[in-house]
């Protein structure tokens, strides 16, 4: 009997990951599928209640369906956007679409009587809706009485269709400002369907309405937790990897170095090959501090692949972003085919990488068949990930992981706070930070420059929270700009680069803030930069937000 949690169907909507994160954080299991799965009684067990996320697709067109069986085992739904929509088309009613779309923030108005038939409550409706929308007034009774009540919520939407017509023994109990059935139930079933988004963080009381469906309707047992989760990934990478090789690929950041730590402290060490490579693009002394870590770690056998020429040679005389990543992805494939052939490793050998859930969700693997593409992640694809993936020797420990829990899987695995609290570095390295054409001057040059940025924000405090401003930035780094601008340095005048510092505070980097500096500190970085990096002759604050900046300049 598999452990109690949630089932969510997947139709493609950007926010599914979000439901599992929202509900994770309530200590609860959640399961995402693709929406068009045959509901086994396999995958049925242990579920105590059924999601239906939303969806870019319309339910009158190619959208996906979910099994009939859903309504058929006796399990509560929360139908969330299409989900709802795909409940009401299911159940006899009717969705067309809107005029026009209502998106971003709307305001519900809530019907001012209780959710309920007074002859014969829906008992789960009254947990349902007490937990959220009456949550002040708990008591039952009270809220029979049509005692207080919220009035209105500012939700989150996103549709272009929406209900015309009620699916059979539904009841509208909240209405968007346009008009449209924003919150429904049924009458006697443990059904509800919302048109706005719960998982939202800016949908007020999302997260308690989600909660009181799995806690309340689903009666979920809250039994998830990180550490559960680091003694069940132990055992199953015991028992798929046995005795065979595995190789996993390390880029040096936080996911593949914790999956590197489970791994070994799973599996003989003697069995692991770790493959890194120093692709010229990293930043000051990280190939050293992988290795340090590594070795740390109890690893035996640390492939490092110097491949600097090959990739400045490779991005030389190339000035635009796409064809920079375009050739840093390709040439990822080349040498890693080809180190790893050079490895002779057995011919059974498994597979390992860092994947988190997100990068599975996102890259629109293992959910719903027609998922949309968000973010095309190298290390989902490769030819030789997706060769391991079908032979089923692909191993991904962190597959089920957001990505703050794999940071606490890391702390639960001693790995340091310094390789834990790194900031976020993206695959194209240093190549997406110089902005135009990549050389090893460059390259030099924009290491030493943030390496300075980066101590600095180690050394110095917010005297107020006392925090070290590194701690307190979401993610800090230098970018060169293909500026040259006139100086003095001594008696001479100077021709050097423009950088630019860039400091975000983020909690996911969905969206992002400029770090309000004192101003003093920005300047004494300033002068350490351009008295320490002869080539930079000034700098520069970068002080756009995301959205409309991305926190990466290419
Ligand atoms: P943007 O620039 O899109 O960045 O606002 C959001 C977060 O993603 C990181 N980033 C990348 N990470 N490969 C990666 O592995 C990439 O191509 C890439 N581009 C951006 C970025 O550093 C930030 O943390």
């Amino acid at each position: 009997m598999a452990a109690e949690h949630i089932l969510i169907l997947d139709f493609g909507s950007q926010t599914t990951a979000l439901i599992g994160r929202r509900i994770r954080e309530l200590g609860i299991y959640g399961e995402i599928i693709p929406g068009d799965s045959a509901l086994s009684e396999e995958i049925l067990d242990g579920v105590k209640g059924i999601i239906l996320s939303g969806s870019p697709e319309s339910v009158n067109g190619s959208g996906l369906k979910a099994d009939r069986r859903i309504y058929e085992c006796n399990l509560p739904l929360l139908g969330i956007c299409y989900g709802l929509h795909l409940m009401t088309v299911d159940l006899g009613g009717a969705v067309q679409p809107l005029p026009a779309r209502e998106a971003g923030g709307v305001e519900v108005r809530i019907g001012d009587r209780p959710p309920a038939d007074m002859k014969s409550p829906n008992w789960d409706a009254m947990a349902f809706f007490s937990g959220f929308l009456w949550r002040d007034d708990l008591n039952l009774w009270n809220l029979l009485m049509n005692k207080k009540s919220l009035s209105r919520l500012n939700v989150w939407m996103s549709h272009s269709d929406s209900i015309t017509k009620l699916a059979n023994n539904f009841v509208e109990i909240g209405t968007s400002a346009k008009g449209y059935p924003a919150i429904v139930y049924h009458r006697e079933k443990p059904w509800f369907g919302v048109q706005f988004h719960p998982e939202v963080s800016h949908c007020e009381r999302g997260a308690e309405l989600l909660g009181a469906f799995v806690r309340d309707v689903c009666h979920c047992a809250a039994n998830w937790s990180v550490k559960s989760y680091l003694e069940e990934t132990l055992g199953t990478l015991k028992q798929k990897a046995a005795d065979r090789t595995v190789l996993l690929l390390i880029s040096g950041g936080i996911d593949s170095t914790v999956a590197a730590a489970l791994l070994l402290k799973a599996l003989p060490a003697k069995n692991i090959h770790l493959m890194y490579m120093d692709t010229g693009l990293m930043r000051k002394n990280e190939t050293a501090a992988v290795k340090q870590t590594l070795e740390s770690l109890g690893a035996q056998n640390i492939h490092i692949i110097q491949c600097q020429d090959e990739f400045l040679s490779a991005l030389s005389g190339v000035e635009t972003p796409e064809a920079k990543r375009k050739i840093i992805g390709d040439m990822f494939i080349k040498i890693q085919e080809r180190e790893v052939e050079r490895l002779a490793l057995p011919k059974d050998y498994i597979l390992a990488q860092g994947t988190l859930y997100t990068d599975l969700i996102e890259s629109g693997k293992g959910v719903g068949s027609k998922a949309h593409t968000i973010k095309t992640h190298h290390n989902v694809g490769t030819p030789l990930v997706e060769a391991k993936r079908a032979a089923g020797a692909l191993l991904e420990p962190l597959d089920k992981l957001y990505k703050d829990e794999v940071r606490l899987l890391g702390a639960l695995l001693s790995l340091d706070d310094e390789v834990l609290h790194r900031h976020p570095f993206p695959g194209p390295g240093l190549a997406v930070r110089i902005l135009g054409e990549v050389n090893s001057e460059k390259c030099e040059a924009l290491r030493e420059a943030d390496s300075i940025f980066i101590e600095e924000l180690k050394k110095r405090r917010n005297p107020l929270t006392q925090k070290t401003l590194y701690n307190e930035i979401w993610q800090a780094f230098a970018v060169l700009l293909p500026v040259r601008s006139v100086g003095v340095s001594g008696d001479e005048r100077k021709y050097g680069w423009v950088l630019s510092l860039r400091a975000v505070t983020s909690a996911d980097g969905m969206t992002a803030g400029v770090y309000n500096f004192n101003m003093n500190d920005i300047i004494e970085i300033s002068t350490r930069i351009t008295n320490e990096v002869p080539a930079i002759g000034r700098v520069v604050y970068d002080v756009s937000s995301k959205p409309p900046a991305t926190i990466e300049w290419e």
